[in-house]
């Protein structure tokens, strides 16, 4: 005798559901679809990370490094920063015409401001400049920064 498969199920419940057979195929397709959306997606997230990490990378460069031709490397006490300081500081910051009252032209007045942290905050800072008509361009002062970095040696 024929019965109907869910009075079968009923009456016979050791006989296996007959499931509906287009319901598993439409979910498999639809997480095959996701899952190759979500690769894709996940391809696209990790190049964009990489993309902005490569631009941290860029202005890292571009603050401390090699840009525009500002050599940072080898910058010594006895010829970039005392020429800098020269041109830009001793005519208030020396002992002949000490205007701001903190003489820094000698290597052992300017150790201690550099130590400190105070030139290189002093010559950063646009809120109060030093020199006081403006900051210097950046790369005279990425120089004088890479110099206190490197130890602010008597070289
Ligand atoms: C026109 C004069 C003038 C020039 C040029 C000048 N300064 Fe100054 N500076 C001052 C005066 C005045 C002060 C004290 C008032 C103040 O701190 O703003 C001072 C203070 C400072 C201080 C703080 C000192 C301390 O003991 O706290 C630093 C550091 C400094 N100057 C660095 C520089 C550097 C570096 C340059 C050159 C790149 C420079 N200054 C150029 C006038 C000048």
């Amino acid at each position: 005798m024929l019965a109907h498969p869910k009075t079968d199920a009923i009456l016979n419940p050791s006989t296996p559901q007959p499931l509906n057979p287009s319901t598993p195929q439409l979910l498999n397709l639809l997480i095959d679809t996701f899952m190759q959306k979500f690769w894709f997606l996940l391809l696209v997230l990790a190049s964009s990370l990489l993309s902005v990490q490569s631009c941290y990378y860029d202005n890292e460069q571009d603050l401390y490094g090699g840009v525009d031709g500002c050599d940072t490397t080898a910058v010594k006490y006895s010829a970039q920063v005392t020429n800098l300081l020269e041109n830009n500081c001793y005519a208030c910051h020396s002992v002949a015409s000490d205007v701001a009252g903190s003489p820094f032209d000698t290597y052992e007045t300017l150790l201690p401001l550099a130590q400190s942290g105070k030139l290189v905050e002093r010559i950063n800072d646009a809120a109060n400049p030093m020199p006081p008509t403006g900051l210097m361009p950046d790369c005279d002062r990425l120089k004088i920064e890479a110099w206190v970095n490197a130890g602010a040696l008597k070289n």
